[in-house]
C-alpha cells in the first residue's frame, strides 16, 4: 500500500488547490503514480487561523471534493482529512487541538517554525508528548538545517520527508542516514497545484527500493495501528 502523508488538495481550503478541478487533477496524478490514501493535510496557523473555523472550512471543501469525486465516477484514491499545524508557542493549551489530528487517529503532523527553534518551542513539544493524547510527527523534515533536526529526531519523534527530496542529484548524507535508521516512517508530496507533486513519486521509490517499501508498511502501522483511536 503506498500512502502520500502529506499533501494540499483540499479545493479551497488552502494554497494548494483553488478549484475542484484542480483537486481531482491532484488526485488522478496520485493514483496514475500507484497511491492509494492520500492524507489531506491543508495549513493550520495557529496565530492566524481560528480554529472553530478553520474546521467548518476544512470540512466544507472535503465534501466538496467528495461529491466532485462521486461526480466523475472515477476511482480515485481514498482520502484521510488531517492537517499540517504550524508549531507555535502553547500550540498544547490550544482548545480542540485533538481535532486537527489525522482521521481516526491520535496524529499530530507538526511542521517546524522556519525562524529557528526555541526554548519555548522544545517545552511546547515536551508539553504535547507528555500529555499522552498524540503521536506527534514532523512534517518535510529534509528542508531544515540538519542539526537543528537531528535535536528532534534524537528525542525519538518521527518524520516525513517529502519524495521529492531523494530525487536530487545529490541527496544528503543526512536523510540517506534518517531512512536508514528508521527515523522517516512516511513519505509526502506535499502536493500544491498540479505542476509537481508526483512527478517524482515514482523515481524516488525506484530508487530507495525495498527501503521506500518498508517505510509505506511503517506509515500503514503508524496510522492504522500504533496511533488508531
Ligand atoms: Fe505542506
Amino acid at each position: 500500500m503506498q500512502i502520500d502523508f502529506h499533501a494540499h488538495i483540499l479545493p479551497g481550503c488552502d494554497h494548494g488547490s483553488e478549484r475542484r478541478r484542480t483537486s481531482l487533477k491532484q488526485l488522478t496524478l496520485a493514483r496514475d503514480a500507484g497511491v492509494d490514501i492520500v492524507c489531506a493535510t491543508p495549513h493550520f496557523y495557529p496565530q492566524r487561523d481560528d480554529l472553530a473555523e478553520f474546521l467548518k472550512r476544512r470540512e466544507d471543501c472535503a465534501k466538496r471534493l467528495f461529491d466532485a469525486m462521486e461526480e466523475t465516477g472515477e476511482k480515485y484514491p481514498k482520502i484521510l482529512v488531517g492537517t499540517e499545524i504550524l508549531l507555535c508557542d502553547n500550540l498544547d493549551k490550544l482548545d480542540g487541538l485533538e481535532k486537527l489530528c489525522l482521521e481516526g487517529t491520535n496524529i499530530l503532523l507538526l511542521e517546524l517554525p522556519y525562524t529557528g527553534f526555541s526554548v519555548e518551542m522544545f517545552d511546547t513539544i515536551e508539553s504535547l508528548n507528555s500529555s499522552g493524547k498524540y503521536n506527534i510527527i514532523f512534517a518535510h523534515v529534509d528542508r531544515y538545517d540538519k542539526n537543528q533536526i537531528e535535536q528532534i529526531l534524537r528525542l525519538g519523534f518521527p518524520a516525513q520527508i517529502n519524495a521529492d527530496s531523494i530525487c536530487k542529484t545529490f541527496v544528503p548524507l543526512s536523510i540517506k542516514r534518517w531512512i536508514k535508521y528508521g527515523a522517516v516512517i512516511s513519505f509526502g508530496s506535499d502536493i500544491h497545484g498540479t505542476d509537481e507533486g508526483y512527478v517524482n513519486w515514482n523515481k524516488a521509490k525506484r530508487r530507495l527500493g525495498n527501503k521506500w517499501s518498508s517505510v509505506m508498511k511503517e506509515t500503514e502501522k503508524f496510522i492504522f495501528e500504533t496511533s488508531k483511536i
